[in-house]
């Protein structure tokens, strides 16, 4: 294999950030420079506070960012091998791997709007490095890509290039938001994906040697660029399939008299179907199963395959009903007329232990909710700055400013004061009403991340000011007692004890499982 000596990441972003500093932890004689054209997220990634909040993170860029003595739980003697940078230009010429970690988003316009993948980004900088890498220098896809983009960029690059040797490969990324350092740390399996030549083989190989530096040989998986590139959205695609299927299961225990995380917990201890993902809830939020599925759809779609197509569909289908099912559950329950009535939700980000607000499931109940036009929807979540839920708002409800229902809260207690109904949107764990108590069935094995906050003087990061503080569990006794009638609780995320919540004279509504009081 080749020696390696420059690595170079484009996208200095969620992916790009974090997997350039655990490559450069584990090959000390290696120089990573991560590179974005946006000066201000390469100023934060050479700040004390990074724009990317992850346990563990801070940390170990501190321990290969920064000059040694920092006192850092990674701290050697090392020389520092991690930079950040805006000169693509002298970066990409030096590189001899160079990661594409850029943004693929849905594409919202045009062919394919909302399946299609917008690949602008990903394009963009390609170019860059079509005009600047040198000759053999190995290019490998790590941001999510449509199947047979490494053909393209192949095909590309000899266009501009003509002669010029080089490899490409794809090397999807699995890590989830909330445990980036630990996926990336002890990755389940490091998939790599090349042409099937000597030289794309050789190229392979060299990759494989830099995550040989902690990752076990038998991890460390090759195939072909197009397998690779398709794992990773039927990875992503069959972890989604996996709720939707839970959760049309929990459709039908709220109709009968099945409780369906015991159903879970049944069929998760059949070794073949295992326990994990099996957590009925509102649905799955983030930037990544309903994109990936859109993708996989369009796929196949495109290669004249509509059954698998549409198969595939049904699972984002499911997904959306599943909220809407919800929603509809919480005006039912006031006999269509929530005019007059106050709601309270709580959390507000895609899944717990995290602010990311995209792609957010209280966002579609939220407004599905308006459309009744209750009195006040008051919002709390723990980790997610007001501004960003305003924006969110914004975008999907342009006239919710003149409407004035909204409040935000920076305590879940005064946001539930005189609430007719509290909606649990969140599975985050300080909602519980039995905080003491294992979770009933879980799926997430991510510390909780207060952690993530910033200093006070922190300027560029989720200022704290504007920022809930409290981890503290919510105190529920305090909440029922302060509710109005008929004083409901949706539990959208199955994390309540309904039984414990009852003594508290309130009504409980949990997904999954029949209401035992009815209205
Ligand atoms: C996911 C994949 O886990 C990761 O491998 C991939 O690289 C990117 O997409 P992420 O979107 O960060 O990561 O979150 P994840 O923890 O997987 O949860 C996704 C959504 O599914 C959340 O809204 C979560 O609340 C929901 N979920 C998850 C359930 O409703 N039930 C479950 O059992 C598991």
């Amino acid at each position: 294999t080749h020696v390696v000596e420059n690595v170079c990441v484009v996208g200095a972003g969620y992916v790009g950030g974090p997997t350039a500093a655990v490559l450069a932890l584990h090959n000390p004689n290696v120089k990573v420079e991560v590179l974005d054209r946006d000066p201000r997220r390469i100023q934060q990634w050479k700040s004390p506070h990074l724009p990317v909040h992850e346990p563990g993170l801070d940390d170990l860029v501190r321990s290969v960012r920064d000059d040694p003595e920092n006192g850092s739980k990674y701290s050697t003697q090392r020389q520092p091998n991690l930079n950040f940078s805006c000169d693509s230009a002298r970066v990409l010429a030096k590189a001899d791997i160079i990661f594409m970690a850029v943004n693929t988003p849905t594409k919202m316009f045009g062919v394919g709007a909302g399946c299609a993948t917008n690949m602008a980004a990903f394009d963009g900088a390609m170019r860059d490095v079509a005009a600047h890498a040198k000759p053999g220098a190995i290019i490998v896809e790590k941001s999510t890509v449509p199947g047979g983009t490494a053909d393209r960029v192949r095909k590309m690059l000899s266009a501009h290039r003509p002669g010029v040797p080089f490899e490409v490969l794809s090397n999807p990324e699995f890590l989830a938001e909330g445990s980036a350092v630990q996926n990336l740390t002890v990755p389940d399996r490091v998939l790599i994906g090349s042409a099937a030549t000597p030289t794309g083989r050789q190229a392979a190989r060299t990759l494989a040697g830099l995550y040989a530096a902690w990752v076990p040989k038998e991890r460390i998986l090759e195939t072909n660029t197009w397998s690779s590139e398709l794992a990773k959205l039927v990875a992503n695609a069959m972890l989604a399939q996996r709720i939707s299927s839970i959760n049309s299961i929990s459709a039908i225990c709220e109709r009968t008299g099945a409780d369906v995380d015991q159903v879970a917990k049944a069929i998760g201890m059949d070794a073949r179907i295992g326990p994990q993902f099996l957590k009925a809830g509102l649905g799955f939020g983030g930037s990544c199963f309903r994109k990936d599925i859109a993708s996989l759809a369009y796929l196949a779609e495109s290669l004249g395959l509509d059954d698998v197509a549409s198969y595939w569909r049904q699972v984002n289908t499911m997904n959306e009903r599943q909220r809407d099912r919800f929603a509809r559950k919480v005006i039912d329950r006031f006999e269509g007329n929530l005019v007059g009535h106050k709601l309270a939700i709580l959390g507000f980000a895609f899944k717990k232990n995290t602010g990311d607000t995209r792609e957010s499931l209280a966002m579609e109940v939220i407004r599905s909710l308006l459309e009744e036009r209750p009195a006040e929807i008051a919002i709390f979540d723990p980790y997610c700055r007001p501004e960003d839920i305003m924006r969110e708002l914004e975008i999907a409800c342009p006239d919710i400013s003149e409407r004035g229902t909204i409040k935000l809260h920076t305590d879940p207690h005064l946001a539930c004061s005189q609430a007719h109904a509290v909606l649990v949107v969140t599975d985050c764990d300080q909602f519980r009403n039995t905080p003491g108590k294992k979770p009933r069935w879980t799926h997430n094995t991510s510390e909780p991340t207060a952690s993530q906050t910033c200093s006070s003087d922190c300027t560029d990061c989720r200022s704290l000011s504007a920022r809930p503080t409290t981890s503290e569990p919510i105190e529920w006794p305090r909440i029922a007692y302060n509710m109005v009638e008929p004083k409901w609780v949706f539990d959208g995320r199955g994390l309540l004890d309904v039984a414990e919540l009852e003594k508290l004279g309130v009504r409980v509504d949990s997904v999954g499982r029949r209401a035992t009081i009815s209205n």
